[in-house]
């Protein structure tokens, strides 16, 4: 029997300089797709998948993202009192348990490894996911929640995984595959950004990780590597001659909210996914097309 996943892990400290100037005063994750935060489809995502406890690594500039997750007396009380319970229900729901939420700094933007290592204390020793919500998932169940249940059969380092078009290696994580039966593949190395014609394959890490927690061993004495940050990547790289390393292609669709495209193709896709919005949504692209 695998050990639960009852953790999750946000790195919420990027500076988000491709959405500037939205982001100047703004976290990145805090911008709208439809009507809910990125953050909250992230959070939203690992509650369906059973996560108890949330662990947000952020930065300076981020202090929104606490207060979104909190109650809000003032608002909730006047909502209540126009009577509003759907916009009274659509700010209850998204706030958790008191004590579900941690939030630690990342006080250098040293990179993504660095930021889920700052968090090596309150994970502790048990198998952990991650999270980045810069990529978006459409997926019945969510991404996630397939990954865990794969997970408690199968054990080890999971990750998701996607093909992408050989020119885009140098954008992603890439599996170094022994073994692929089109849906899981297990992998005997990992590299980061490598460039188009050095990678090793062009299967990419989507942003959604179960690890166990030995790779903050190694993330502990992690060197500089691409772009040179701390990657996480190069840390779970060094696990694999100890634990499985396994990605999973899941079922549903990402969108990679990192970049204005694909911020604006999920936007569209989530709207067009809202029964309540689709028709609308619909007649109002074909004017467009
Ligand atoms: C990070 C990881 C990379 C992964 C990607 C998924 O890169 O370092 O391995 O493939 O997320 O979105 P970033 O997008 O932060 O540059």
């Amino acid at each position: 029997m695998q050990k639960r996943v009852r953790k999750a892990v946000f790195p919420v400290a990027g500076q988000g300089t491709r959405f500037l100037p939205a982001t100047k005063a703004l976290p990145k994750e805090m911008l709208p797709i439809v009507d809910r935060p990125l953050i909250q489809y992230a959070v939203d995502e690992a509650r369906e998948a059973g996560i108890e406890e949330f662990i947000f690594v952020t930065g300076r500039n981020k202090s929104a993202i606490e207060d979104h997750f909190d109650r809000s007396f003032e608002l909730e009380r006047s909502l209540s009192e126009k009577g509003n319970t759907e916009a009274l229900n659509a700010i209850r729901e998204l706030v958790l348990e008191p004590g579900q939420i941690s939030y630690t700094r990342q006080q250098s933007p040293l990179g993504l490894g660095h930021a889920v290592w700052c968090a090596r204390h309150l994970i502790g020793d048990e198998p952990f996911a991650i999270l980045l919500a810069d990529d978006l998932i459409l997926a019945r169940p969510g991404c996630l929640k397939q990954m865990i249940d794969l997970h408690a059969e199968i054990g080890g380092n999971l990750v998701a995984v996607e093909d992408v078009p050989r020119e885009q290696t140098d954008r992603y994580g890439i599996l170094d595959v022994t073994s692929d039966d089109g849906r899981i593949a297990s992998a005997k190395g990992l590299v980061e950004k490598p460039k188009p014609a050095d990678a090793p394959s062009t299967l990419s890490i989507i942003g959604r990780y179960i690890l166990q927690p030995e790779v903050f061993e190694k993330l502990s004495t992690a060197k500089p590597g691409a772009g040179g940050e701390i990657q996480l990547t190069d840390a779970m790289a060094r696990t694999i001659p100890d634990i499985p390393f396994r990605g999973l292609r899941f079922d549903g669709k990402r969108y990679d909210c990192g970049n204005r495209a694909g911020f604006l193709e999920a936007s569209v896709a989530f709207a067009l996914d809202r029964p309540d919005m689709t028709e609308r949504v619909k007649a109002m692209l074909k004017k467009y097309v």
